[in-house]
């Protein structure tokens, strides 16, 4: 029997909805709020309501789309957490009146787990997922993480930050540069056109593996303010060269502790995913680092970088196979790290 399985996402600012059938994606659906855009970062009440105008409309769509019919589906998986709480509630809530109106399971997910198997999606492309054990950087707006995949449902945090996470440090640093939000994709296509060698922010000096990007965040806004005094069209002038510098700083940050964590580990199979594993420096870098490594590099295809419901899908298609369903009195998680007991 084939397994057909509803995903929803709904943990920030983007409404998904997929189709997985045995893995295959038949359809992803992403619907993002552009109503955050003029206020510079996400505004959580305005996100849920947001969620709430698209999600019938999106997983209608999502159905649609993958050319089946509502009584093929076998289990709706949901993110529970981590997120906006608001933003959450809508999916929790959708994913529940889904589930008792079909009569068929519902699946908690963590959002991070989904990131990381975003990697076991299949479609047309992605035919080759990264064998286990494997070590993933999870990088995201919200998270910054070495994680050990030992199997799809066995994950563990061997390094985070301890402050900013990656995502973060590239929109703050934007954000003072009076770029738009997210700046993160901006100074990615800014920086193709600079030198990244033009200027040098400080580097953290943390033990193991762990990150920190608050003091390259202040180093930065000093350097601004610094030469800003001398040159009011300082930031105007230099952009290319601003962004160029602080993605090969925050990049060579990343991939220090990957190398790292990959000797320690003895682990040859590397990854990445969250939002910032969408970053062209990045792919390009560690790329490179497989090849001189000799190391098995999984970079995901652009749509399942950011938030999407496919990520949400394929867990909730894994944790269906092991038989872990969630009851009706499931609520949403704030906070929900990897790896915590899950009802
Ligand atoms: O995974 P995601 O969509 O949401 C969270 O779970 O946080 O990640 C969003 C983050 C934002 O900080 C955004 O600026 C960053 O991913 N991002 C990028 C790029 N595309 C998205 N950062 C650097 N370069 C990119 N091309
Ligand atoms: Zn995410």
């Amino acid at each position: 029997m084939s397994v057909t399985i509803l995903g929803i996402e709904s943990s920030c600012d983007d409404t998904s909805a997929a189709v997985i059938r045995d893995g295959f994606l038949l359809s992803n659906l992403i619907s993002s709020q552009e109503v955050h855009r003029i206020y510079g970062g996400v505004v959580p009440e305005l996100a849920s309501r947001a969620h709430q105008a698209n999600i019938i409309p999106v997983v209608d769509s999502a159905i649609k789309k993958a050319g089946i019919d509502i009584s093929e589906i076998n289990a709706v998986a949901f993110t529970r957490g981590p997120g906006l709480l608001g933003s959450l509630l809508v999916g929790v809530s959708f994913a529940k009146g889904f589930a008792l109106s079909r009569n068929i399971p519902l699946v908690a997910v963590n959002h991070l787990q989904g990131h990381v198997l975003a990697h076991f999606v299949k479609d047309e492309i992605n035919q080759n997922h990264p064998k286990f054990p494997f070590l993933c950087l999870l990088v995201s707006g919200g998270h910054t993480q070495l994680i050990i995949v030992r199997s799809h449902l066995d994950m563990e945090i061997v390094g985070q930050t301890i402050d900013d996470a990656a995502g973060e440090a590239f929109d703050k640093c934007a954000k003072v540069m009076g770029l738009p939000y997210p700046g993160g994709p901006v100074v990615d296509k800014l920086a193709q056109e600079g030198n990244p060698q033009a200027f040098s922010f400080a580097r953290p000096n943390i033990k193991e593996l762990d990150f920190s990007f608050s003091g390259l965040k202040t180093s930065f806004l000093y350097t601004l303010r610094d030469r800003m005094a001398e040159d009011p069209h300082f930031i105007d002038v230099r952009k290319a060269d601003l962004c160029a510098s602080l993605q090969h700083t925050i990049i060579s940050i990343l991939l220090s502790k990957v190398e790292m964590a990959a000797r320690k580990y003895g682990i040859r199979e590397v990854a990445i995913a969250g939002g910032v594993s969408a970053n062209s420096g990045l792919r390009n870098a560690l790329t490179e680092l497989g090849q001189a490594k000799g190391w098995n590099v999984f970079i995901p295809q652009f749509r399942y970088t950011t938030d999407n419901a496919a990520m949400i899908a394929i867990v909730g298609y894994y944790r269906f196979l092991a038989g872990e369903f969630s009851p009706h009195d499931v609520t949403p998680l704030a906070r929900f790290p990897l790896g915590a007991a899950e009802v």
